[in-house]
C-alpha cells in the first residue's frame, strides 16, 4: 500500500514547536522578522507570499511584503535591498524567485533577452542580501546567495551558521519524517537517490548536501537546531550501497534511454515542474517519492499508487513544508547560542 503524505498536517504539527519558540524569543526581546520581496507580474509568487506571510503570522513571526515590477529599475531594487540590510530589526530577507519565463514575456518583449539574462538579473538582486563575509551578519533565510550555496558545496555552511534552502530543508524533513513515523529501517544515506531539475534553490544544493554526507559524513554539532538534527536522524551505518544523482533533461533522458527505467533508484526526488514526468512504469516497486512541482505534479500519483511504498502529493505535500521550513530557517538564523535552548522544539 501506497502512504500519501499530508503536508499541511506535519506543517501544522511543527508549527506548535515553532510557536513555543518564537514566544521565547519574544520573551528575550528577540524578534524575528523576515522582510519578502517578490514581482507582481509573477501569480505563483504572490500566492506563495500570501501562505508564508499568514504563516509567519499564525507563528508570531513579522512578515514585511514589498512587491517590485520586472521592469523596476535594477539599482532601485538594490537599494531596497541594501537598506533592509541595514535595518536591525530585519532578521531575514527572502526574494521569491519568478518563473524564468514570465520574467522572459515582460522583460523580452521585442528584445533578444535569454535565459542567461534572467539568471544575471537574479544574481545582481541576491548578490545585495546580507552574508557574515559581506555585511558580518547573515540574512539570507532561503540560501539563496553564492555564499550559502558554496557553503552547501564545500559541506561548511552549519558550522558557518547558514540555512539550507527552505524548499531543501522540507525535502530532508519529508525524509525524516518517513523514517521516525513509517519506516525506521530507512535511510536515504544507504540508498540509492535520484535528483530531477538542477536549479540553485533545490537540485544543487540537495544534491551537494547529500552527496557530502554521504561521502565525507559531517559533523552535527550537537545543539545547531533542527537541520542538524534532520541530518543526524537520517544518518546510520548500512552495508547497502548508497548513491545520489543530479540529472536535468538531458540526463534524465539519457537514464530513461539507457536503462529503459528508472528501478535502480529508491528515493526519487522531482523538481522540474514538467507534468506527469514520473509514471508508474518507470519506478521500482517500494520506491519514495517525492514531488517538488508546482502548480502541477511532477510525478503521476495515480500510475505510481500501490507500487511506491511513499509519495508526496501536488498540492498539499512540499508546499506547506517550504513554507513551514522558512519559518524555523528564520529561527535558526537568530543568535547561535539562543538555538541552544530546551523545551521548543
Ligand atoms: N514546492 C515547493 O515548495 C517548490 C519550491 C521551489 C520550486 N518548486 C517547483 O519546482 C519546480 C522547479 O522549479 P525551479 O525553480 O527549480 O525551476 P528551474 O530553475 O526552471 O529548473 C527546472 C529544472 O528542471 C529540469 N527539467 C525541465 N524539464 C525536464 C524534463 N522534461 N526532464 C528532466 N528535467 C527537466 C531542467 O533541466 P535542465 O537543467 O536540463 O534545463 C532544470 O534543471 C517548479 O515546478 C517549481 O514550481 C516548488
Amino acid at each position: 500500500m501506497t502512504i500519501i503524505f499530508n503536508g499541511e498536517q506535519l506543517a501544522q504539527q511543527k508549527a506548535v514547536g515553532l510557536k513555543k519558540k518564537v514566544a521565547i524569543y519574544q520573551a528575550k526581546g528577540i524578534h524575528p522578522k523576515i522582510a519578502a520581496i517578490f514581482f507582481q507580474e509573477d501569480q505563483a509568487s504572490a500566492m506563495y507570499t500570501t501562505k508564508k506571510s499568514q504563516m509567519a503570522n499564525e507563528l508570531g513571526i513579522a512578515y514585511q511584503v514589498k512587491s517590485f515590477s520586472f521592469l523596476s529599475n535594477l539599482q532601485e531594487i538594490q537599494l531596497y535591498i541594501r537598506s533592509l540590510n541595514a535595518d536591525s530589526s530585519v532578521t531575514g530577507i527572502i526574494i521569491q524567485k519568478p518563473w524564468t519565463s514570465k520574467w522572459l514575456e515582460v522583460v523580452g518583449k521585442g528584445k533578444n533577452d535569454s535565459t542567461a539574462d534572467f539568471n544575471a538579473w537574479w544574481q545582481a538582486l541576491v548578490s545585495q542580501i546580507a552574508t557574515k563575509k559581506s555585511h558580518g551578519i547573515n540574512k539570507d533565510v532561503d540560501g539563496l546567495t553564492k555564499e550559502t550555496l558554496n557553503a552547501i558545496k564545500e559541506g561548511t555552511w552549519m558550522e558557518k551558521q547558514m540555512v539550507l534552502p527552505a524548499t531543501v530543508r522540507a525535502v530532508l524533513s519529508i525524509l525524516k519524517d518517513y523514517r521516525l513515523h513509517i519506516d525506521p529501517t530507512f535511510s536515504y544515506l544507504s540508498e540509492k537517490v535520484l535528483i530531477i531539475g538542477q536549479s540553485d534553490l533545490l537540485g544543487r544544493p540537495l544534491y551537494w548536501h547529500i552527496k557530502n554526507l554521504m561521502q565525507k559524513g559531517i559533523v552535527i554539532p550537537q545543539n545547531f537546531g533542527e537541520a542538524c538534527q534532520i541530518a543526524a536522524a537520517n544518518m546510520q551505518t548500512s552495508d547497502k550501497k548508497c548513491e545520489v544523482k543530479l540529472v536535468g533533461k538531458k540526463g534524465l533522458d539519457k537514464l530513461i534511454e539507457q536503462k529503459k527505467s528508472l528501478s535502480e533508484f529508491r528515493v526519487i526526488i522531482s523538481a522540474t515542474g514538467q507534468k506527469n514526468l514520473i509514471s508508474g512504469a518507470l519506478i521500482a516497486p517500494h520506491s519514495v517519492l517525492i514531488d517538488v512541482g508546482e502548480p502541477q505534479g511532477d510525478i503521476d500519483l495515480v500510475s505510481c499508487l500501490n507500487k511506491a511504498d511513499f509519495i508526496t502529493p501536488v498540492p498539499n505535500g512540499v508546499g506547506p513544508m517550504t513554507v513551514i521550513s522558512l519559518m524555523a530557517n528564520a529561527l535558526d538564523l537568530l543568535k547561535i547560542e539562543d538555538l541552544t535552548m530546551t523545551g521548543a522544539k
